[in-house]
């Protein structure tokens, strides 16, 4: 058994932590740095946190790297988050994008789902727009381009299969949109490829650049700033202000604040819920 962490320890690979994805922790989290580490050490022939901090500091692998990434992020997800932003989007953001398409003021909407942990965001974005569809044959869920990005592999793993256990399924997700969008075999549900050909999942780091990705007509950035520092999220919110559409929305999660963080998008609100439209031209 590794010895626990000293403070010099913690304050080390809660840099290095940072360094790497942008979590930021403080002092009372050190009983996480050791908890989700540890089995890292084990797995490395570590005997104690110095020696992994020795091991990790030089030029880790990117295998190590991703490792202790995935350690260290916490995917909790369920479909249907907060409801509110899929009742926007299904009230008032998708009879406006469809209106546009019909005008023929745009050819293609794209989303983007910034932190897709192990995929119930951006499925659930894509039943959505497909329920929307349904009821309004004008509009093709070809016309509509979700991609989803998250930093950690594993979940990311999960989200490209899109392969869920009856425990996962079970959490937030509705009967009917289930047998509709799923297939059962056995204990597990496979999502099928009429929304796998609608989501693009790729790896990405928050703390890239986010020019390559191109423009947005919206972004849905939940349950993942409230990690970061308030200057990352300042960076953050800054660059998808620069890559929203003019008047281009951003849905953040129910916990979360643009409050004296980012002046680029104005409130708005519909229903219990409320969202966010950018202001840059
Ligand atoms: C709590 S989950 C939120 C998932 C989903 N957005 C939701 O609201 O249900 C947070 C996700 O953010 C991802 N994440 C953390 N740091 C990141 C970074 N620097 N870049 C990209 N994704 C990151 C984690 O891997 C995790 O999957």
């Amino acid at each position: 058994m590794a010895e626990s962490i000293s403070t010099t320890e913690f304050r080390l690979l809660r840099d290095l932590i940072e360094k790497l994805c942008g979590i930021a922790l403080g002092d009372e989290k050190t009983y996480l740095v050791e908890t989700r580490l540890a089995p890292l050490l084990a797995e490395n022939g570590c005997q104690d946190f110095g020696a992994f901090y020795r091991l990790v500091s030089g030029e880790p692998s990117p295998q190590l790297r991703d490792k202790i990434v995935d350690a260290m992020t916490t995917n909790e997800t369920l479909w249907f988050r907060d409801t509110h932003p899929f009742q926007i989007l299904r009230e008032k953001l998708l009879p406006q994008l469809a209106a546009d398409l019909a005008a023929g003021n745009r050819f293609r909407i794209r989303i983007w789902s910034a932190a897709s942990s192990t995929g119930q965001e951006p499925y659930s974005i894509a039943m959505t727009i497909h329920e929307f569809c349904r009821a309004n044959p004008g509009v093709r869920p070809d016309q509509f381009e979700i991609l989803a990005s998250d930093i950690s592999p594993s979940a990311l793993f999960v989200a490209k299969l899109g392969r869920y256990d009856q425990a996962a399924i079970a959490r937030g997700l509705p009967e009917p949109l289930r047998d509709r969008y799923f297939h059962q075999d056995g204990h597990v549900w496979t999502v099928n490829d009429e929304l796998k050909r609608m989501v693009t999942f790729r790896k990405f780091n928050l703390q890239d650049s986010m020019e390559p990705l191109g423009r947005f007509d919206l972004v849905f950035l939940r349950y993942v700033a409230i990690y970061f520092s308030d200057g990352f999220k300042r960076q953050i919110y800054g660059g998808i202000a620069r890559l929203l559409a003019p008047e281009g929305h951003l849905f953040i999660s129910a916990v979360e604040s643009l409050r004296g963080i980012s002046d680029d998008f104005r409130q708005l609100t519909h229903g219990a819920g409320s969202y966010y439209q950018c202001q840059l031209p």
